[in-house]
């Protein structure tokens, strides 16, 4: 027996329940974990909710880091006693004791706690792809970056600076700007008191940014598609304030010949060589200090509702963790 957070059925945060759950052993290619530490990422509400389909019931969860207990059969890359991280599905990372397929898994350098491997596999690999792949980020860009004092905008603005951008983001309290700021955010605009529309045409002089990364969603896609320059990128990647309606890709042309994507890291990492490389120079830019992981609160896996409390209510800045 071990502890897990599962939901029976979609709802609030009352819906997460810590119980007792049977492990079974590792099938062929699988892996046993024991988990020192898990990610709480804005997916894990959305699984919650109902939003994104989840097979009932389930642990939630799909970020964490742990040690190998023990391995399926033709297992070759890793061994009892390893320490391990990963960020993707299947689902049911809130658990003390898990099994995953090991083609899934990454090795963790000595020098990344499980803790900070936990705040940072998937929203760093995240911040990876949007800004090395998606729209490929260049020295003297500028950028804009939605909730940019969250879990994955704290990564962008660090990792962006880093590159050479100049980095525009957007804030929901004066605290968060602080934060924003010491981690790479060259403006942080206050998005729920100013225009950041105006703001952005006034920091760009009326031209505008060759990319906007908006995980925000309804309340900031359409105005985003206002701060792009001609040929520009808009990267729809979240919706914490609800999903994009159906739209009109005649507003793409009229706005400047825009490109759209609305990328997830499952396609970017479903290739195992793209997984361990984007892993890779994730680990990098942490080992080199160019990227800190902010990890604002840990709390034990038996709160999980507690943390989904704090992040649905815009309380958090950075990464969460749950301890097992
Ligand atoms: N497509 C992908 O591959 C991918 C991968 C990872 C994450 N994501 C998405 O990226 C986003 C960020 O994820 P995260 O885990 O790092 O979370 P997060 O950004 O820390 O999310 C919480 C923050 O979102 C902002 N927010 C704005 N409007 C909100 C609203 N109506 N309700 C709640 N929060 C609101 C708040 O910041 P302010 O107070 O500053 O507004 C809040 O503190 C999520 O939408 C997630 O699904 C996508």
């Amino acid at each position: 027996m071990s502890k897990a957070i599962r939901i029976h059925q979609t709802g609030g945060p009352e819906a997460l329940v810590f119980e007792d759950v049977t492990v079974p052993a590792p099938a062929a290619g699988e892996v046993l974990l024991r988990q020192g530490a898990v990610g709480v990422n804005y997916i894990d509400v959305y699984h919650r909710t109902g939003l994104y389909p989840a097979p009932l019931p389930c642990a939630l969860g799909l970020e964490g880091a742990g040690t190998v207990e023990a391995i399926g059969d033709g297992v070759t890359d890793f061994r009892p006693g390893d320490r391990v991280a990963y960020a993707n599905p299947p689902i049911g990372a809130y658990a003390e004791r898990r099994v995953i397929p090991a083609h899934r898994l990454v090795k963790l350098p000595d020098s990344i706690s499980e803790t900070q491997a936990a705040g940072m596999m998937l929203k760093g690999m995240t911040a990876q792809y949007l800004l090395r792949r998606t729209y490929r980020v260049q020295k003297g860009d500028t950028i804009l970056v939605h909730a940019a004092a969250g879990g994955v905008g704290l990564l962008l603005c660090q990792w962006a600076h880093h590159l050479g951008a100049t980095v525009i983001g957007t804030v929901g309290s004066p605290e968060k700007a602080e934060l924003a700021k010491a981690h790479g955010c060259h403006h942080p605009i206050l998005y729920r008191d100013a225009d950041f529309v105006a703001a952005v045409r006034e920091i760009t002089q009326g031209i505008g940014v060759q990319v906007v990364y908006d995980s925000v969603g309804i309340d900031t896609f359409e105005r985003s598609l206002d701060c792009i320059k001609p040929l520009g990128m808009m990267v729809s990647f979240g919706q914490n304030s609800g999903k994009v309606p159906p739209f009109d890709t005649g507003i793409l042309a009229a706005k400047g010949s825009l490109f759209l994507t609305r990328p997830t890291l499952m396609t970017y990492t479903a290739a195992r060589a793209d997984l361990v490389s984007m892993a890779t120079e994730l680990f990098d830019v942490v080992q080199s200090g160019a990227v800190k992981v902010e990890i604002s609160r840990t709390y034990p896996l038996a709160e999980a509702a507690q943390a989904h409390r704090d992040l649905e209510a815009r309380r958090t800045t950075g990464s969460l963790v749950l301890l097992p």
